[in-house]
């Protein structure tokens, strides 16, 4: 997956001129405290270069997994296509890209983010977005998001790990009572970004939500432990995204879990495929979440026609009607 090109366009221009020895110390910086989820109380990006570091080295990936998510809600949404949304922890505007290229009828964006230097870069790239209007505020999610207007759409990507337990807790029901259609919620996919989800999960059930994807079904999560529940992405790296991290291979797999969350129920009976499936003469092996709860090994073989061929074509995190 790449960028949207005039997203690629407004990242390489801002990083224009940025000199790479300090690119990559802070991409190294903010690598070490994301995989150690360091809360110190400091946010981690708090200057100028750690968040140009983050369009180069982790907003290709955000974006990929975002928008894939998005995607996943597009196709499952039984509401109408949203016109407002919410972001927070909005970064440099990830989540608003990754929107705006699956609904361009977005009227409205509120962007809510606590770093300075983050919020500068994403109204820089900003700019190039058309006629949405946009207004950006500094805010930190410990306060509550006092005086916050609902929208149809509220994304929270990439944050809960930032937070300290309490306050994402607090967060998960404050952004369901400004959700007026959708509440979606991405992580990192490891075992502790899903830990976060499936509390996250919990919380919206007990609140009323309807759980639209990934799972097919509010009943307990089924994935047993040492499994866990996530999906993948592979992220086109451009040239400055290589050379900020110092790497050589031109694609990085970004893994990430995420969950959707809907006012309006839905009556498809649908399965998601859990791993990439596995193919091999005559057959295809998925590892399924039903809409029974159960995580399913199912075989699919030439025998079953038109199901086979459906089978086929299906990736990792793709759901098929039942
Ligand atoms: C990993 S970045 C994710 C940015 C964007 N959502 C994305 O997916 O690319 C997390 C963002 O949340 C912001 N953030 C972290 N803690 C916050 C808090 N307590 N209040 C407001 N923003 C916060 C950070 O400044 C940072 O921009």
């Amino acid at each position: 997956m790449e960028l949207p090109p005039r997203l690629r366009q407004a990242v390489d221009k801002m990083l224009e001129g940025t000199p790479l020895p300090a690119l990559q110390a802070a991409a190294n910086q903010l690598s070490r405290r994301y995989r150690s989820e360091t809360r110190d109380g400091r946010l981690h990006v708090g200057e100028m270069i750690a968040a140009k570091a983050y369009l180069a080295a982790r907003l290709p990936a955000t974006y990929a997994a975002i928008r894939r998510a998005i995607s996943d809600v597009a196709e499952l949404n039984a509401g109408d296509a949203p016109r407002t949304l919410m972001d927070v922890g909005a970064g440099p505007g990830t989540a608003l890209w990754a929107a705006l290229e699956e609904w361009p009828q977005i009227e409205e964006a509120i962007l809510i983010e606590a770093s300075e230097a983050m919020r500068q870069v994403g109204e820089s790239l900003a700019q190039e977005i058309g006629p949405t209007r946009l207004s950006w505020r500094d805010m930190k999610i410990e306060g509550g998001l006092p005086g916050i207007e609902p929208a149809d759409l509220v994304t929270l990507c990439y944050v809960l790990d930032e937070l300290e337990p309490a306050t994402a807790e607090a967060l998960i029901g404050r952004l369901w009572a400004l959700t007026k259609e959708v509440l979606l919620i991405v992580e990192p996919g490891t075992p502790a970004g899903w830990q976060r989800i499936l509390k996250a999960r919990r919380e919206l059930i007990e609140a009323g939500a309807h759980i639209m994807a990934p799972c097919v079904h509010q009943i307990t999560c089924p994935i047993v432990e040492p499994d866990w529940c996530h999906f993948s992405r592979r992220v086109a790296r451009s040239r400055i995204h290589r050379l900020a991290k110092g790497g050589e291979v031109p694609w990085e797999d970004e893994k990430f879990v995420y969950i959707a969350a809907s006012r309006l129920p839905s009556s498809a009976r649908r399965s998601r495929v859990l791993a990439p499936p596995k193919v091999a003469s005559g057959m295809v092996r998925l590892k399924l979440c039903n809409p029974e709860g159960e995580v399913e090994e199912r075989l699919v073989t030439r025998r079953e026609g038109a199901g086979f061929k459906a089978a086929k074509r299906l990736a990792w995190g793709d759901s098929l009607e039942e």
